[in-house]
């Protein structure tokens, strides 16, 4: 299972993300948990513990690192130098998972910029097209971290949309990106949804073949969200509905494929 999901901010691209995580998780699948939005919050919502996130370097901040990758031999991009120490070294365990966070990349002019953004590629192509793991990739609506070459690494890639105008509006300028990048699947998932009139309204403003779930609002999620400490270790997963979605993208009893 090799999935990205997108969204706008504030749609429950991270609730998703860690749901369906601990669904892997669950099921012992190893598993990369990428956060690859550059307002990092997968971890929390993960569950993991507030400090030792904080104490992680995102990648794009690894300058060192950086630096010493890019001088043995130039172009990490044409060698895909081996990143297999910073997929050790520079995450953090949480069972089956092992949760990285890619940083932003910052924008074009700055001296490190091609090294740092030829460097997350090279990380990102490891783990979607070399390593069996499976990987769920939390990201901006940007999608700014893929390209043509990673994005054959992405089996599904899920949309969240709230039932709002200006959710579904990014949700299909999402679609447009990801079909420029020829994401060869793209399913949208209805999210925090309260009555017949939400589902009503993306049922029209999607292509309705293509909407994968409706996941209800729940007071449990976000009272959840409100709790400062490990707020989904050792639960089930929490938004009803997320073990279906998890099924229909390749999970469950151990049968998770693993491309
Ligand atoms: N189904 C749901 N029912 C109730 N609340 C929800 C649901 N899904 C998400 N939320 C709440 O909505 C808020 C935003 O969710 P989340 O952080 O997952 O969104 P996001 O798209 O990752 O946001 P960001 O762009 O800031 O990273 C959180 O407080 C979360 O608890
Ligand atoms: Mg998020």
């Amino acid at each position: 299972m090799k999935i990205a999901i997108s969204g706008k901010g504030g749609a429950g691209k991270s609730t998703v993300a860690a749901n369906i995580l601990h669904c892997l998780k669950r099921d012992n699948v190893p598993t990369f948990a990428v956060d690859a939005d550059p307002d990092a919050n997968l971890g929390l919502v993960l569950g993991l513990n507030p400090e030792k996130l904080a104490a992680l370097p995102p990648l794009s901040d690894l300058q060192e690192v950086i630096l010493e990758k890019h001088a043995g031999g130039g172009a990490f991009v044409d060698l895909n130098p081996s990143v297999d120490d910073i997929l050790e070294e520079y995450v953090l365990p949480f069972g089956s998972i092992r949760f990285l966070k890619m940083g932003g990349i910052k924008q074009g002019g700055t001296a490190c910029y091609c090294k740092e953004s030829a460097f997350l590629n090279a990380v990102l192509t490891n783990v979607l097209l070399d390593r069996p793991e499976a990987v769920v990739l939390d990201m901006s609506a940007g999608i700014e971290h893929l390209t043509r070459g990673t994005a054959r690494g992405i089996k599904t890639m899920l949309v969240v949309v709230e039932p709002t105008r200006a959710a579904v509006t990014t949700a299909l300028a999402v679609d447009r990106l990801a079909s420029d990048l020829a994401l060869p699947k793209v399913l949208f998932v209805g999210n925090k949804i309260r009555t017949e009139a939400d589902r009503s309204y993306l049922c029209t403003s999607l292509p309705e073949e293509r909407i994968l779930a409706m996941l209800p609002f729940s007071e449990e999620v976000l009272e959840q969200a409100r709790q400062s400490d490990y707020p989904m270790e050792n639960r089930e997963c929490l938004v009803p509905g997320i073990k279906e979605i998890y099924e229909q993208i390749g999970g469950g009893d151990g049968k998770v494929k693993m491309t």
